[in-house]
C-alpha cells in the first residue's frame, strides 16, 4: 500500500546552489506508515547520506525556526530545533559524540534523542519525529510545518 504526501503546503527540503537544504514544494510518494506511526505525515526531507557522520545538517523552515539533522558515529538520525535550550546557540554547528552533542557557545550537552541538557544543565531543544527507510530520512509534516 503507498501513500501520498502532498508537500505544497508542508516543508520539503532540496539543495540549493550552494549544497544547502533548502525548502521546494513537491509531491512525494512514499510507503505508508507503521501502525505505530499512524496520526503522522511523513515528509521525504534527504537522503540519508546528506547528513554527515557525526555532524550535522540545516533544514530551512519558512517558521518555527530551524531544525538541525544529526547522524552519530552509528549512522542513527535524529532531528531537534537548532536552538540551544541556554542562549539560543545553533546546535547544528556542535560536535557530535555519542548521541549528544556539545553546543558550539557555551558547551552545553545535549541528548540528540530527548533534547534534554545533561545535568546540572536544565532545559530541552524541542525534538522532532524521524525515521530512516530507504536511504531517505522522513519527518513528520504537520510538525515541520509548526510554527512553535
Ligand atoms: S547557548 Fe548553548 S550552551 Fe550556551
Amino acid at each position: 500500500m503507498r501513500a501520498t504526501v502532498d508537500t505544497r503546503e508542508a516543508v520539503a527540503m532540496d539543495h540549493d546552489e550552494h549544497g544547502r537544504l533548502q525548502p521546494a514544494p513537491r509531491t512525494v510518494p512514499i510507503a505508508a506508515a507503521a501502525a505505530s506511526d499512524a496520526g503522522l505525515d511523513w515528509l521525504d526531507v534527504c537522503a540519508v547520506d546528506d547528513v554527515p557522520l557525526q555532524g550535522a545538517r540545516v533544514l530551512k523552515r519558512p517558521r518555527g525556526g530551524d531544525v538541525a539533522l544529526f547522524r552519530s558515529a552509528a549512522g542513527a538520525v535524529f532531528a531537534l530545533l537548532d536552538r540551544c535550550p541556554h542562549k539560543g546557540g545553533p546546535l547544528s554547528q556542535g560536535i557530535v559524540f555519542g548521541e549528544r552533542v556539545a553546543c558550539p557557545l557555551h558547551n552545553w550537552s545535549i541528548g540528540l534523542a530527548d533534547g534534554q541538557a545533561a545535568a546540572p544543565d536544565v532545559g530541552c531543544a524541542r525534538p522532532f519525529a524521524v525515521r530512516v527507510a530507504d536511504g531517505r530520512v522522513w519527518m513528520d509534516a504537520v510538525q515541520l510545518r509548526a510554527a512553535d
